[in-house]
């Protein structure tokens, strides 16, 4: 069988990347998660430049194209009071392994010996917003924490007028551990409250 060269090119980007795969059974939509090229953070930098996110997601969205690890360390960010500094884990949300992500899950503040960690996550490509890409992209990056990291606690901290991923949150099982008022400073200066939720192994 003759192996066309956009194959092989195919096959060594499969080789060299591993991605962790959930399925959606009843439709058989699949997300993927993989380590994140420059590239491909750029494209994301692109997709964060929406007026609407910086609302949701209590940060500036704007960076220049060249900002790559200001991105990283905007989205690597964390809330809670336990969360300690460590390397971020950041991880692309791609429906095919082959194409440009359409949003990010970042593993953040993990604390070594009360064995927590922050999530973070964010469909920014806003026509594949609510369509399960995100509850698939948690839950998969969720059985990977408590499977691989040997993590006991997964944490988010969302804004509390964030309806959709606190949603999502509780549709995977992560509970309300507390209210955190006027928290969170918004980038116009205005104080937030930060709704703390957890997922326990
Ligand atoms: C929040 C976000 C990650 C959710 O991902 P998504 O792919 O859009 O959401 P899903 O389609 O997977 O929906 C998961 C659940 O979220 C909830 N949800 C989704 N969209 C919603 C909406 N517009 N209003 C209320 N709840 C909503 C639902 O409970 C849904 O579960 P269901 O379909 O079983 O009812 C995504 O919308 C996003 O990135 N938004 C902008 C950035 C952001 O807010 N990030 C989170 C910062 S903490």
């Amino acid at each position: 069988m003759l192996i066309s060269a956009s194959n092989l090119v195919e096959n060594s980007i499969m080789e060299k990347k591993t991605f962790l795969e959930q399925e959606h059974k009843a439709t058989g939509f699949k997300v993927f998660l993989g380590s994140i090229e420059d590239s491909h953070v750029k494209h994301l930098i692109k997709l964060a430049q929406d007026p609407k996110l910086p609302d949701l997601v209590g940060w500036n969205t704007f960076f220049e194209l060249d900002e790559t690890e200001k991105f990283i360390d905007a989205i690597s960010d964390y809330a809670l009071p336990y969360s300690q500094k460590s390397k971020p884990m950041v991880f692309g949300v791609y429906l095919n392994p082959l194409d440009l992500p359409i949003g990010y899950v970042a593993l953040k503040g993990l604390n070594m010996e009360l064995l927590t960690i922050e999530v973070g996550v964010a469909i920014l490509d806003e026509k594949y917003r609510n369509k399960g890409y995100g509850k698939l992209a948690l839950k998969r990056i969720a059985k990977y924490t408590f499977n691989e990291l040997q993590v006991q606690t997964i944490a988010a901290a969302i804004l509390s007028s964030n309806n959709s991923s606190i949603n999502m949150c509780k549709n995977l099982g992560f509970v309300v551990k507390e209210i955190m008022y006027n928290s969170w400073t918004m980038p116009n200066g205005d104080l937030e409250d930060m709704v703390w939720m957890e997922l326990t192994k």
